[in-house]
């Protein structure tokens, strides 16, 4: 049956998970044989006690005292044990699961990664796992009453067969019935998983846009569309919580008719002299294990399902591909070198402005009028100024809908070049995809002489990427900062921090580098975030520095001082910079101009700037500041 096998691959890839498999399943085995034995091995004790009081044999009774003591004190002492190695082996699933379902988060393509809606990713990590985790354990139990009751319907076959034969009929009976309600579980317990992982999305983004909400007065219907959720989630809790009541419901009854046959059928015996009265009480104490037990059964079969259900929501996110660079077809991405310096390919749509040409680049210190001592000890990039090369790229985040379209740059090493064009245009794409965050396709991207198709992960580890909206993480300054460079001394924090234009704020503080920094470094002004974020990214090594709009949500005092510690970042190395300032692409060797996802001009800044370019219309009447 294809469920059955879908259920068997689950159970081994949980296995797979587990650290020594074999050593595991050994140590559960003979826990489970010895769980299973001890309640036959206790309702023998019993039998000898209880007949040796109807014999009246003083030292009999004090024998099969004896003996129950000591089945009573084993019995409590497996049972300790098994608890014990059981919350270990959850924990041990657990812990596995956050890892791997964490590492693949982290490991998948960003694109990808960007598409999962972040509540339900944590709800999988959170309650998926804890209920996926005891898969194994919800197996061992419903293992541990088959066998039990397998081992008490033995022994009580050897007291009196018709009784024990009359009794265990009653156990399949209330099996299949109780299988058969809780089919549905599996499929209810998805549904309800999934509308959890809608609520807490639904939750997170209503959190975390708690401020846009108040200001547009929006409570009413954030508030109903929450609750719109919220009833989701009630419904199929409902739904699903109604299969389990009829399940109980079945189990209590069904459970309480081996004791009636047992009572019943038992004492008829016992009167005609067939059963002793320790056989009877035996007999009894041997049904609770075909009883409860079976009722347990079902309960324990409807959680393995709900398990697997959640494990299954766990392996959705494990299965999702891993951003892994491709091997091309000859196996040596090192080949896939560019060919040839500078040869745009005609580009229909490119339109390079009369005159335009890459001006030599003049000392970055110069053009960033700044005289800083501290800039000499910036640590200089060990292969400084690598060219980048674009041929016809082009770029789409939902299928059928570029949002870059055949794009062709050549990007001297060295050179400062500045992005320019309006909101929406594609330069934070343009600048993703620089910086090996997104794999280009169809088109190729070169940074130096290796095709990032190949080797994105390469780029990630020369190209210096300062996104539009830093983040800090939760901890402290120092750990954020290390996150750049984690062998960095004191004194290079601090040089980067200088650089950044960003100590002086960090020593008024007590704290200092220990300071800790709240969720998203809220505790920070957007500036102080960015310059923080600044000094980190000094910490990185690396010969390329792509910067989005670093300024666009900050005052303009901290927009000054944000540049200018930025142009002393930029020394030794080339940079693309996306901006709608004026001031920078005038300093630029080159500025493109985008539109609707093309470069559709390109040149110095003074060759642009004239009547009728795109470029004029950008720059308009406005004073610094290009539209945009
Ligand atoms: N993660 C995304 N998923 C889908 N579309 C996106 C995503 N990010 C950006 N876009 C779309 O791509 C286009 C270019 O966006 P972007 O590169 O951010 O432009 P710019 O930085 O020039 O403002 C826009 O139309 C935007 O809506
Ligand atoms: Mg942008």
């Amino acid at each position: 049956m294809k469920t059955r096998a879908a259920i068997s691959g689950d159970l081994r890839r949980v296995t797979g998970l587990i650290e020594s498999p074999f050593k595991t399943y050994l140590q559960l085995s003979l826990l489970l044989v010895t769980e299973s034995l001890e309640p036959a091995l206790g309702a023998f004790a019993l039998k000898g006690l209880l007949d040796a009081f109807v014999a009246l044999n003083a030292s009999l009774v004090w024998r099969a005292a004896l003996v129950f003591f000591g089945v009573t004190v084993f019995g409590a002492l497996i049972g300790g044990t098994g608890v014990s190695m059981r919350v270990r082996l959850v924990e041990e699933l657990a812990r596995r699961q956050r890892e791997a379902l964490m590492r693949s988060g982290v490991e998948m393509p960003l694109l990808q990664f960007e598409k999962l809606p972040r509540g339900d990713l944590a709800s999988r990590l959170t309650s998926d796992i804890t209920v996926s985790s005891r898969v194994i354990t919800e197996c061992y139990l419903l293992a541990r009453v088959a066998l039990r009751a397998f081992a008490a319907a033995a022994y009580m076959l050897t007291l009196n067969w018709q009784v024990a034969l009359a009794c265990a009929l009653t156990g399949p009976v209330t099996l299949v019935v109780s299988g058969t309600i809780s089919r549905p579980i599996n499929k209810r317990s998805m549904e309800l998983q999934t509308a959890i992982g809608q609520v807490s999305s639904e939750a997170l983004n209503t959190l975390e846009g708690v401020q846009a909400i108040k200001s547009f007065l929006a409570e009413d219907s954030a508030e109903k569309r929450f609750l719109t959720r919220a009833s989701a989630v009630r419904l199929a809790a409902v739904r699903m919580s109604s299969v389990f009541a009829l399940n109980a419901a079945w189990m209590g009854t069904g459970s309480l008719l081996p004791f009636a046959v047992t009572f019943g059928y038992g004492g008829y015996m016992a009167v005609q002299g067939r059963l002793t009265i320790g056989g009877i009480l035996a007999l009894v104490s041997l049904c609770n294990n075909l009883g409860w037990p079976l009722a347990g059964m079902g309960r324990s079969l409807a959680n393995v399902r709900r398990s697997l259900g959640a494990f299954r929501r766990v392996t959705e996110i494990l299965d999702l591909p891993r951003d892994v660079d491709p091997v091309p077809a000859d196996g040596h991405p090192e080949q896939h070198v560019i060919e040839s310096e500078w040869d745009l390919p005609p580009d229909a749509n490119l339109a390079p402005v009369e005159g335009a040409a890459i001006t030599e680049r003049a000392d970055s210190l110069s053009r960033a009028g700044t005289t800083d001592p501290s800039a000499d000890a910036i640590p200089e990039p060990e292969d400084a100024g690598l060219s980048i090369t674009v041929r016809g790229l082009s770029f789409e985040y939902i299928q059928g809908t570029p949002v870059l379209k055949d794009i062709s740059i050549e990007i001297p090493a060295g050179s400062l070049v500045v992005l320019a064009g309006k909101s929406g245009c594609g330069k934070s794409t343009l600048i993703k995809v620089l910086a090996g965050l997104y794999r280009p396709y169809p088109g190729t991207v070169f940074i130096g002489d290796r095709d990032l198709h190949y080797e994105a992960s390469w780029a990630r580890t020369v190209t210096l990427y300062l996104p539009q909206e830093p983040f800090l993480f939760s901890g402290s300054l120092r750990e954020n900062l290390q996150l750049a460079n984690a062998e960095a001394t004191e004194a290079e924090l601090r040089q980067a921090l200088s650089i950044a234009d960003a100590l002086e704020f960090v020593e008024r503080d007590e704290g200092g580098l220990d300071r800790k920094v709240s969720e998203r470094g809220s505790s920070f002004s957007g500036g102080e975030r960015q310059r923080l974020s600044i000094a980190r990214t000094l910490l990185k090594r690396g010969a390329v520095l792509l910067v989005d709009e670093p300024t666009s949500s900050v005052d303009r005092e901290s927009e000054e001082r944000i540049w200018s510690s930025l142009l002393l970042a930029m020394k030794g190395k080339t940079c693309v910079v996306a901006t709608h300032r004026l001031e920078i692409a005038a300093r630029a060797d080159l500025v493109f101009v985008m539109d609707g996802g093309r470069i559709v001009e390109y040149g110095t800044h003074a060759d642009l700037h004239m009547p009728g370019t795109v470029y004029s219309s950008l720059v308009g009447e406005t004073g610094g500041v290009m539209a945009g």
